[in-house]
């Protein structure tokens, strides 16, 4: 509740049209208007304004509420002014003052609690109508994500059995392969990479699909980074990308999922290595808070980054933008750190590269309970 904000908030709060709130806005300043008018030319009588204060409730009341807190407090002092000119003819010259000009003070004060009050209404009434539209969405969201799950049960399902020829496929390949005349290897190594590529989708889908329960033990994240630093070296060193890794110091076991977690570092790594196709630089550093008892973990490249629209989409299951992309991998990164109750969050800026950040809480009842957890 600000004075300051008579006309900005007046104008820019949505709950009501505009119209509307033009038209009590100017209906208002015309009586107004009218009436001091009335008061200085004296064309009504001193009774008939008296009943004109009572009058007022209702105007301050609407404007306050269609309005807001400024434009009614604006109200309610033109009011007290009217008020004070009908209840103390020859104004504020306390000469004439008398016992009965009291009654001034409870209208006054009627005015502005009015305005007070009403304003208090008016932001619970708002408070009430958002918790409601949020409700609204949440229930819309789930009933979308039951859907979603159902039909990822299916594909699921169907993916898995795909599988099963794929391995007898994948097998006659390499025979093949094996006893085929050199010039035709070639084609056996294309059939085989595709085959390669298909599995690593049904084991995507099939990771996201139906997430392991993290098997958590106590392990240093220092290694678990570089153990997934080492796992796409080679890669970087062919695309001729530079990488940096910054391990923490101070820093204890964690209790986590080692290998859900080298999948969360190669998520990340590997798609920083695909946004970079003509080089650059990978830094990956981690610090621990000791107050806050986290672990953070930043994963910097200099690549293309990501443009605004995409940013917020990016951890969306099937969210992708390359050709032979799944989607799949940063919304599996994202569901297993929630599982370890941290978060993660991603900066970018197109042209410049792309940040993600990684924290980790200490798992206390994991530092309790020993080794595993
Ligand atoms: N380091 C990055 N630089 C630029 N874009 C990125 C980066 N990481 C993720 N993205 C964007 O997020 C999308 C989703 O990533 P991801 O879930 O791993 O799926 P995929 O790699 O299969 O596309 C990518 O298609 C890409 O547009
Ligand atoms: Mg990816």
């Amino acid at each position: 509740m600000n004075i300051k904000s008579l006309g900005t908030r007046f104008f820019s709060e949505r709950s009501f049209p505009l119209s509307l709130k033009i038209m009590i806005f100017v209906f208002s300043c015309i009586t107004y208007l009218v009436l001091l008018w009335s008061y200085q030319t004296r064309f009504i009588s001193q009774d008939e304004g008296r009943l004109i204060l009572y009058f007022f409730y209702v105007l301050i009341f609407c404007t306050t509420f269609f309005s807001g807190f400024a434009p009614g407090i604006v109200f309610a002092l033109l009011s007290s002014i009217y008020a004070v000119n009908i209840l103390m003819p020859g104004a504020l010259s306390l000469d004439n003052f008398t016992v009965t000009d009291l009654e001034i003070f409870p209208f006054i004060a009627v005015y502005f609690l009015i305005a007070i009050t009403v304003d208090w209404f008016r932001e619970n009434i708002e408070a009430l109508r958002k918790k409601l539209v949020e409700n609204e969405e949440l229930h819309a969201h789930t009933r979308r994500m039951e859907k979603l799950a159902l039909a990822g049960e299916i594909a699921a399902g169907i993916t898995h059995e795909i599988r099963n020829p794929l391995t007898v496929i994948q097998g006659y390949v390499q025979l093949l392969e094996q006893n085929c005349e050199s010039s035709e290897q070639d084609v056996y190594q294309l059939v085989l990479d595709e085959i390669k590529r298909t599995n690593q989708i049904i084991s995507d889908f099939l990771r996201f699909s139906r997430p392991d329960t993290p098997k958590k033990s106590l392990v240093q994240l220092n290694d678990v980074i570089d153990s997934a630093v080492s796992l796409v070296y080679g890669e970087a060193v062919r695309k001729n990308i530079e990488i940096y890794f910054y391990p923490a110091h101070g820093l204890p076991q964690l209790c986590l999922d080692r290998d859900q977690f080298i999948q969360v570092f190669l998520n990340l790594f590997t798609n920083a290595l695909q946004a970079m196709p003509n080089g650059g630089t990978l830094s990956v550093s981690a610090i621990w808070k000791e107050k806050r008892k986290t672990a953070v973990v930043r994963v910097n490249d200099s690549g293309q980054g990501i443009s605004p629209e995409a940013l917020g989409k990016v951890f969306t299951p099937f969210f992708t933008t390359k050709d032979a992309g799944t989607g799949l991998g940063l919304s599996i990164s994202q569901n297993i750190i929630l599982a370890h109750h941290g978060i993660i969050e991603v900066e970018s800026i197109v042209g410049q590269g792309t940040q993600f950040t990684i924290c980790i809480p200490v798992d206390d009842t994991c530092q309790v309970a020993g080794q595993i957890c």
